[in-house]
């Protein structure tokens, strides 16, 4: 599993605030990030231009710790601000069926915010479980202190975007084919020992049970590549080429519609970039001097166009800008 391995390495909050009011605060998070690869951290051939800005025109902070290097241990640091070894989350959460969550015990960022007065929002990957028992949502980021979510309830992985590629690891695989050819053979020697009617039951068990794990293998990215808006699924299996553009638009949207509503934003952008599979979309496809990966980079630097998001709450009388 370690080309799961996600870092948790880039965090920019970004706060509009008025002078007596609460302040709008948003959160990029972006998976995998090197720190290396900011243009403000020291990186001449990546173009990071929107991510600089902010450095320069916030705050830079140049030491940071993520409580983790995977995914789902960081995400539930992230909310809880404990180690996610006392949260039961220290490894990555692998499946819509996993039984495994963010323990509802925890108090998290947005729910404190939201007791604040806050409109809450998570776009993008949550990743800290979503079922207990069969499809009954129990970890949902909406009964986690989000009022409204879109995005994917696990991550992205290569199963979902690379053609042949899955993700079960090799180890995994390996195994199944031992468990069959186990199978298989103590069916044969069965029936030649025992009972030729046994045997051939057995045998035909055997397949089954391989073509089950062979199918689960094959579905895996289906099944498990959803997007979902608060509790509904709205695509499946996921379409990945145009899905930063359209976090970028559920975000626009979140902000828009609470600045009718006068309520202080809280809002959570969690992107699929630039953890693998990559999904660089032209005009960023083939532009970058580092491949996929910076192309991937450099999209989400331009998806990280702050100012869009924050103009248009339009509560600019006073702008503060940070960077942790
Ligand atoms: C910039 O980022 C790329 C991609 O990660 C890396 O290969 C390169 O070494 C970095 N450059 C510097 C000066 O750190």
């Amino acid at each position: 599993m370690d080309r799961l391995l996600c870092q948790l390495c880039a965090l920019c909050l970004c706060a509009g605030v008025l002078a007596s009011e609460k302040p709008n605060i948003v959160i990029f998070l972006v998976d995998d990030l090197g720190i290396g690869d900011i243009g403000a951290f020291g990186n001449d051939t990546l173009r990071t231009p929107h991510v600089d800005s902010i450095c320069e025109n916030g705050v830079k902070l140049d030491h940071d710790l993520a409580a983790a290097s995977l995914c789902t241990p960081s995400r539930a640091a992230l909310m809880t601000s404990r180690y996610a070894i006392r949260t039961g989350m220290s490894s990555v959460i692998t499946s819509l069926m996993s039984p495994q969550g963010l323990p509802t015990s925890e108090h998290t960022l947005p729910q404190m915010l939201q007791e604040k007065g806050y409109a809450t929002a998570l776009i993008g990957k949550w990743h800290l479980g979503w079922n207990r028992q069969l499809l009954d949502q129990y970890y949902s980021p909406l009964k986690r202190g989000f009022d409204y979510f879109f995005g994917l309830p696990l991550s992205n992985v290569k199963d979902f975007g690379g053609k042949q590629e899955i993700m079960v690891d090799i180890g995994f695989t390996g195994k199944l084919y031992k468990l069959s050819a186990i199978c298989l053979s103590t069916s044969l020697i069965l029936s030649r020992l025992i009972n030729k009617k046994i045997g051939v039951t057995m045998t035909i068990m055997s397949l089954i049970l391989i073509g089950n794990f062979l199918f689960a293998f094959k579905t895996y990215g289906i099944w498990n590549s959803a997007l979902i808006r608060n509790d509904r699924i709205v695509e499946m299996p996921l379409n990945l080429t145009s899905i930063t553009q359209r976090l970028i638009e559920e975000g626009q949207n979140f902000i828009k519609s609470q600045h009718a509503a006068e309520k202080p934003v809280f809002l959570f952008m969690s992107w699929l970039h630039v953890h693998t599979y990559m999904h660089p979309q032209p005009p960023f496809k083939g532009a970058s001097q580092h491949g996929p990966y910076g192309d991937a980079v450099e999209e989400t630097d331009w998806a990280k166009l702050c100012s869009r998001i924050i103009l248009m709450s339009t509560i600019s009388s006073q702008l503060l800008i940070r960077q942790a």
